[in-house]
């Protein structure tokens, strides 16, 4: 990190809340600091408060494994993925780090297929389709994604990830129960103060604020009008505080976030932690580049990727 803060700050009345500024010591009773609050570090079993995001399809088993190496949680982004092909991609992580790991898992109202759907809205793009001179079977649908159910609350029994997180809220109660008696610690993203006291009250261990910034998936799940509260969605500077001293849990901060001066902020404003997903994937393309380079057995002097 290139920017840290090393300046106490005055602590809160009550863990997680109340970050107010300009009170006097003797006000607050409990000597807590929030800087640096070891809250996240201490709960997950790791070094550095930092969070790899889950990006589905994006991330790597060893982009995780290198986060792990760095203190920091890897996590499996493993929407989209079969039973199978997860306890795979834990297994394969497990051989390269023996550091907490975390899988996440969507909690969304799954759609149906609706062929005659399908059909209309195909036929209503084939014009663009034929004017590009593409396929339209090209548009195939993508496979259905299923929510967090039984045969993935499975794998999470048999390969006891030390974390899990859910986006689209959480699963039903007697799936929750289960991943928790795995010895699971639950993280759950809001992009609300109404869904971080949602997710508080079923039993997250970690509530994940995510900004409007945050790329890929926006996790709203207790939206009335989803299209008016996407447009009001707080920023994650914004967020933070407010939901920081909405809860009791720590808070990770995530959307926006590439620097030190990020991660500062966070935690000035009441994050125990920060969860970083686009800044990690140009890491990831770089590394994808180089070992391009590599395989074509050629020695290249690049300056840019
Ligand atoms: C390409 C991409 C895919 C993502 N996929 C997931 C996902 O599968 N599950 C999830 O909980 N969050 C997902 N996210 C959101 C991240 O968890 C996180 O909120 C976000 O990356 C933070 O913002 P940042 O990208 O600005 O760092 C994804 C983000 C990106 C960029």
């Amino acid at each position: 990190m290139s920017h840290s803060i090393s300046t106490p700050v005055p602590e809160p009345s009550a863990p997680g809340r109340g970050h107010a500024v300009g009170a006097t010591a003797g006000q607050w009773p409990e000597k807590k600091p929030i800087w640096p609050d070891r809250r996240l570090v201490d709960l997950l079993g790791i070094e550095h408060p930092l969070v790899l995001a889950p990006m589905a399809g994006l991330g790597t088993v060893e982009l995780a494994a290198s986060v792990c190496a760095g203190g920091g949680l890897g996590s499996l982004g493993c929407v989209g993925l079969p039973p199978e092909r997860v306890t795979q991609a834990v297994d394969k992580l497990r051989t390269l780090t023996d550091k907490p790991i975390n899988t996440n898992f969507f909690c969304h109202n799954a759609t149906r297929a609706d062929p005659a759907r399908e059909a209309n809205w195909r036929d209503r793009l084939a014009p663009y389709y034929n004017e590009l001179r593409l396929d339209p079977s090209l548009a195939a649908s993508q496979s259905e994604i299923l929510p967090f159910d039984d045969a993935l609350c499975r794998v999470v029994e048999r390969v006891k990830p030390e974390i899990v997180s859910f986006h689209f809220g959480l699963p039903e109660p007697t799936l929750l129960a289960r991943v928790k008696a795995a010895g699971c610690r639950v993280m759950g993203s809001a992009t609300t103060v109404a869904e971080a006291r949602w997710l508080e009250a079923r039993g997250a261990d970690v509530i994940i604020a995510q900004g409007c910034e945050a790329g890929g998936h926006r996790g709203m799940f207790l939206a009335a009008n989803l299209e008016e509260e996407a447009a009001s969605q707080p920023s994650t500077l914004a967020l933070v505080p407010q939901i920081a001293d909405a809860v009791g849990v720590p808070i990770i901060a995530a959307g926006g976030i590439a620097d030190g001066r990020g991660i500062a902020a966070a935690f000035a404003l009441g994050a125990a932690g920060v969860q970083i997903g686009t800044a990690y994937l140009s890491v990831q393309r770089r590394r994808f580049r180089r070992s391009v380079v590599t395989r074509c057995g050629r020695r290249v002097r690049t300056r840019r990727y």
